[in-house]
């Protein structure tokens, strides 16, 4: 089987061979050896996202009219969205493919908004802290936007650096809750306070954190004010297919209210085939996503969130107790499921390569070097293993046996 079509089909069985064959060179994630781009929420969860996606996996999103069941599993979950993120009355969202499809339509829906309410004209940019997530950076290039990344301070957004930074023309201001790199949640409280002196609209980047914070608040955790709660905040992006146990494909967009996400709405009757009205970037809109997001935090309820949100943070400490031990210097205070720690004497990434030695795949940080990790309620069985083989990871860096170098990239 190659690249041009078969002139003849193969049966289905054969092909599920192949294919499972050809996942040997993928990383093993089931084995928890793997902290980037996969959740591993356990059996439990898989069965349940597998099942209601599959139901709904043909049926089209686009068309609500003809799927009201998708329209009504998107409003449920939307509202969740909303009231775990303290969304007032009259709060509004969708549910998009991704973090990326979330952030490109706030910030679609925000310039929209300035040239439509607040007569901004010519050149809009967005006012972003360095650690914001790169999406800002597509969708500000999609729509020439420009985007002004200011420096960290302590690693977390410098709100006064970043008000010298804002103009007549700034569109939006970005704070993340958290940011991946570091996994810190920026001072969003401060930053709200800035942008209603300002009259500016601030998004919360939650993709990470929208759907864990809120339950690791409710376990005991003193996570500061980071959504709606915050006044000035206009509109948050929170991934269901990251921290909300989700299948792939599904994020929320949320807005204080109706009016600012009607801004959102596309609207074009300007060809033969009839008015095409949509929310998101996308046209069809798969209704497995939908449906797997509505059917897991229905099956998970705030409980099973609660629990399973509490083995990623008992995960998270673990190894926060072990890495300082064996050396390593944890950046800032995590709070939630992402962790980074650097190192003082020995190069994290050649660190890096020899954890991948021994089957693990994991993220990095380049500004300080560090080793990252994106924690699922999986690993809290497996810490002691990563701890081993940091431990024997170090020992052979600092003993001049460094392996495979990295680049840091993401993807
Ligand atoms: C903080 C943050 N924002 C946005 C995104 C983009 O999300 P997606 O990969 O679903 O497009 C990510 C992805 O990791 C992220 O960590």
């Amino acid at each position: 089987m190659g690249t041009t079509m078969p002139e003849k089909g193969t049966n289905w069985a054969a092909l599920k061979a192949e294919m499972t064959e050809r996942t040997q060179g993928d990383v093993k994630w089931r084995d928890g050896k793997t902290a980037v781009y996969v959740f591993n929420a356990g059996p439990d969860v898989a069965e349940v996202q597998k099942e209601a996606y599959t139901m709904f996996m043909s049926e089209n999103g686009l068309g609500p009219l003809a799927f009201p069941s998708l329209k009504q599993m998107e409003d449920e979950v939307v509202g969740m969205g909303l009231s775990l993120l303290h969304a007032p009355e009259g709060g509004a969202g969708n549910i998009t493919s991704g973090g990326t499809d979330s952030i490109t339509m706030a910030v679609k829906t925000a310039r929209d908004y300035a040239r439509k309410e607040k007569g901004v004209t010519g050149r809009c940019n967005i006012v972003a802290p360095f650690s914001a997530h790169p999406a800002f950076d597509k969708a500000a290039k999609m729509m020439e936007i420009e985007i002004r990344r200011v420096p960290c301070a302590d690693l977390v957004a410098d709100v006064a650096a970043m008000e010298k930074a804002v103009d007549g023309n700034t569109i939006m201001l970005v704070g993340s809750a958290p940011c991946f790199p570091y996994g810190l949640i920026d001072p969003i409280a401060a930053l709200g306070e800035m942008a209603e002196r300002k009259g500016l609209w601030l998004h919360v980047d939650a993709c990470v954190g929208g759907y864990i914070a809120p339950f690791v608040r409710m376990n005991g955790g003193d996570i500061p004010p980071f959504d709606f709660a915050v006044p000035a905040v206009h509109s948050m992006s929170a991934d269901l297919h990251k921290y909300g146990y989700c299948a792939k494909g599904a994020s929320t967009v949320l807005y204080r209210s109706e009016d600012l996400r009607a801004h959102m709405i596309f609207d074009c009757a300007d060809w033969p085939g009839g008015r095409m009205v949509t929310p998101t970037l996308a046209g069809t809109r798969p209704g497995g996503a939908i449906a797997a997001a509505w059917a897991v935090m229905n099956f998970l309820g705030v409980e099973g969130y609660r629990a399973k949100h509490k083995l990623v943070t008992d995960a998270r400490e673990a190894i926060e107790a072990g890495v300082t031990r064996l050396g390593f210097r944890i950046l800032g205070r995590p709070q939630l499921g992402l962790i980074a720690f650097t190192h003082d004497e020995v190069d994290p990434f050649a660190v890096w390569g020899k954890l991948f030695e021994r089957g693990w795949f994991t993220s990095l940080t380049t500004e300080p070097k560090g080793l990252h990790l994106m924690l699922s309620p999986f690993h809290a069985q497996v810490t002691d293993t990563y701890l081993a083989d940091l431990e024997w990871a170090l020992g052979e860096v600092k003993a001049g046996n460094a392996g495979k170098k990295r680049e840091a990239r993401y993807s």
